[in-house]
């Protein structure tokens, strides 16, 4: 491509002009595109977009009032219950955005008084950060996926007959590690304690059948409790708890959940039509991962050390920043778009992050991976 400053693109000074997908158009000009969440394309698939549309004339953009009030539509009900279904829980609760399933969560778990100190992961995302700041209860680092650190902080921390609270993402977003929640699980029986997932990334690609981390390390334990998003796999937007009756009524009964207007309704129903694809097609899940392994296993024929999981996400850093744009610049030139980030967990300078979704064709990654080989 011919164009003046590719920084801008890096610095996201030039908007998306398409839904997020296997290509985009930026500037007018089309990308394959490697970067955010849209893991199985749902962003733009017709039968999303038309759910979308039609409860858009039928609802208008909001309830225009909060759960607390009459801000139920029949259109979250069903979504609710779709959830519950998806997740086999007794109940879900839909929230407003993915950021504030962690905070509710911890404050509803805290209100149940079910831990007296927290121990969380040391690049947590935002929002578990912001959910352990804000219920006053002691909270302690321990290292990134490191269960004997965890379990060696609760020995040194946490006191006789303190309950710990062990808070983590389920798939970390840049480098797509999964954490060892079956680990975790093990340790804080010892201590009676409890975990919390935000589950965000997780939901939807991992376990056979979609429902995450949990799913994917057979995990039957009541002592766990997660949250995730739509935003990301489903194709949608906004928050949701699944969870047992009790646990899912507390989150009901929360001021967060009873003091704000939902989720505009055409995002309710792209919830609704993405849950139902996913749940009614494993194939693309089972796509998505075949896709994860070529790109992760293409990666290390180039020297690039990535884990061989499912997860559709890898990232790698180089010495220096410039060396990191260099590499987005001459794969923009050839229209290919991968992230240069900063973002929770890519350190000071920095990471190199390539997405892969089940919509990409053999022959956009062999292109990708092609250019990468061309200039790394
Ligand atoms: C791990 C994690 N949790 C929560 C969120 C927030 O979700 P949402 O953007 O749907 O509010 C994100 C990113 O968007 C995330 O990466």
């Amino acid at each position: 491509m011919n164009y003046n400053n590719e920084k801008d693109f890096m610095n996201f000074k030039l908007p998306m002009e398409t839904s997020s997908g296997a290509e985009i158009i930026l500037n007018g000009e089309k990308f394959n595109y490697f970067a955010g969440t849209s893991y199985f394309g749902l962003h733009n698939d017709p039968a999303v977009i038309n759910s979308a549309t039609e409860a858009l004339s039928k609802y208008g953009l909001t309830s225009s009032s909060s759960r607390g009030s009459f801000g139920t539509t029949k259109l979250i009900v069903e979504l609710e219950q779709e959830a519950a279904d998806y997740f086999e829980t007794e109940s879900a609760a839909f929230l407003p955005s993915g950021f504030l399933t962690s905070p509710i969560a911890l404050q509803v778990l805290n209100q149940q008084n079910l831990f007296d100190i927290v121990f969380v992961d040391e690049l947590a995302h935002y929002s578990n950060q912001l959910a352990v700041k804000i219920i006053g209860k002691p909270v302690i680092q321990f290292a990134h996926l490191n269960s004997s650190d965890l379990e060696s902080k609760i020995q040194q921390y946490g006191e006789v007959n303190k309950k710990p609270l062990v808070v983590t993402d389920g798939i970390f977003p840049i480098h797509g590690k999964i954490a060892p929640i079956n680990n975790y699980s093990t340790i804080v029986e010892k201590y009676g304690g409890i975990i919390w997932i935000d589950d965000a990334h997780g939901v939807g690609v991992l376990g056979n059948n979609g429902r995450g981390i949990i799913e994917h390390f057979n995990l039957t334990n009541e002592k766990i409790f997660f949250g995730g998003t739509f935003s990301k796999a489903f194709g949608g937007f906004g928050g949701f708890i699944p969870g047992a009756n009790k646990f899912v009524e507390q989150i009901r009964n929360d001021n967060f959940f009873n003091g704000a207007t939902p989720a505009p309704s055409a995002a309710i129903a792209a919830n609704l039509t993405g849950m139902r694809i996913l749940r009614e097609q494993p194939e693309k899940r089972f796509r998505l991962w075949n896709n994860a392994k070529k790109l992760k296993t293409g990666l290390r024929k180039l020297g690039i050390e990535v884990d061989d999981s499912n997860v559709p996400v890898a990232a790698w850093s180089l010495k220096t920043k410039s060396e990191m744009q260099r590499i987005t610049d001459e794969l923009i030139k050839k229209n290919y778009l991968i992230q240069f980030i900063n973002y929770v967990g890519a350190g000071d300078n920095g990471v190199l992050r390539i997405v892969v979704f089940e919509t990409h064709t053999e022959e956009q990654i062999d292109g990708l991976l092609d250019q990468l080989g061309k200039i790394l």
